[in-house]
């Protein structure tokens, strides 16, 4: 029997050298120390041998299980050890230069958002956001725009289904859920919230039942303002909007208010500018957002009385911002992820 149990010792040695993983390992040891294992039924046999030989077996049997123990154990720690390096992956060589130096860089719509927040926020706004998802009531209703005006129609507006839930967005009434196409429902929430005086900038992704091409996105970006306090004037938002634009495209800049019409504002303007300094589309009119002075109508949905508190809204869009900054003709360019066209402007903020 001692014969056997030197031969156990070598067996699970031998087994062991061929284990590259725990799954084997594991199986290894069954066929040694578990119940039906070699040395497990070598052990049993102990009830056979003559009384006075049983102590000595005994101390034999414990001393070759320690030793089989000990074997198993630094296979096992071999084949951790194997695991632990997987892992970790091939040595590194802290010497070698990095494959690329290149850190990544934040997209043209964010720098322009950027640019644009931070110039309002020198004159005292501050950014207000509310969700993408919206209710037809403070994407239209609210805005006094009503029913049967075409901005309602399916052609233009993406529904949610009748049956949707947003258990986080207000319904007014028991009305449909639609993606906002315009940033202008973040003034009903802010009105709603707050009391004023007031001043925000709300930026943020509107989307319109649009046909893509260079100057449609059916996704967009656009940025709200709106100053709400006593006594504001066409004056002022004039001020505003010339120190904003001036701020983004230079001095030399100019602007001028024509007449237009949104059903929250009244009077309405689309704001043209012209500047020298903006490639191809330098010393030329062109139309840059829609503004105007909020709608009486609008202040009275939200509990404010018109004739204390007056104020201006205006609405432009990011990509349009973004490309007349950058001399971008095409506004499908910031949503193809062309590693080209993105890392030009890696660097700017
Ligand atoms: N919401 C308007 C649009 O999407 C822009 C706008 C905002 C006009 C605020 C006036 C005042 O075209």
């Amino acid at each position: 029997m001692e014969k056997d149990l030197q031969a156990i010792v070598d067996e699970a040695t031998q087994k062991l050298n061929s284990v590259t993983d725990r799954p084997g390992w594991d199986s290894v040891k069954a066929t040694i120390l578990g119940p039906n294992g070699s040395l497990t039924q070598l052990g049993k046999g102990i009830g056979k041998l003559a009384k006075e030989d049983r102590p000595v077996f005994g101390q034999k049997l414990n001393r070759t299980k320690k030793e089989i123990e000990a074997i198993f154990k630094s296979s096992l720690s071999l084949i951790e050890e194997k695991e632990d390096l997987e892992i970790l992956g091939p040595e590194i060589d802290p010497t070698l230069p990095p494959p690329s130096n290149f850190t990544g860089g934040t997209h043209p719509l964010t720098n322009t958002r950027r640019k644009i927040v931070s110039i309002f926020r020198k004159i005292g706004f501050t950014v207000a956001e509310a969700s993408e998802t919206e209710t037809e009531w403070f994407c239209f209703d609210a805005l006094n725009t009503p029913e049967d005006h075409p901005a309602r129609d399916e052609q233009d507006t993406l529904f949610f289904p009748p049956n949707s839930n947003w258990s986080n967005i207000k319904q007014k009434n028991k009305e449909s859920f639609v993606l906002r196409t315009h940033t202008s429902s973040v003034q009903i929430r802010t009105l709603l919230r707050e009391k004023p005086p007031l001043r925000i900038i709300a930026p943020g992704r509107c989307f319109r039942r649009d046909t893509v091409d260079a100057t449609h996105s059916a996704n967009f970006h656009q940025t709200e303002g709106l100053y709400v306090d006593q006594n504001v004037t066409i004056k002022d938002l004039k001020g505003v909007l010339d120190f904003f634009l001036k701020e983004l495209f230079g001095n030399k800049v100019e602007t001028r208010l024509r007449p237009s019409f949104f059903p929250f504002t009244e009077p309405s303007f689309e704001v043209d500018l012209r500047a020298p300094n903006i490639g191809k589309l330098s010393d030329q009119w062109i139309e840059i957002m829609g503004c105007g002075m909020v709608d009486p109508k609008v202040l009275q949905l939200v509990d404010l009385n018109p004739d204390e508190w007056s104020g201006f809204a205006f609405g432009m869009g990011i990509e349009r911002i973004a490309m007349i900054l950058h001399g971008i003709d095409d506004i499908r360019h910031f949503y193809n992820n062309d590693f080209r066209f993105l890392s030009q402007f890696s660097h700017s903020s």
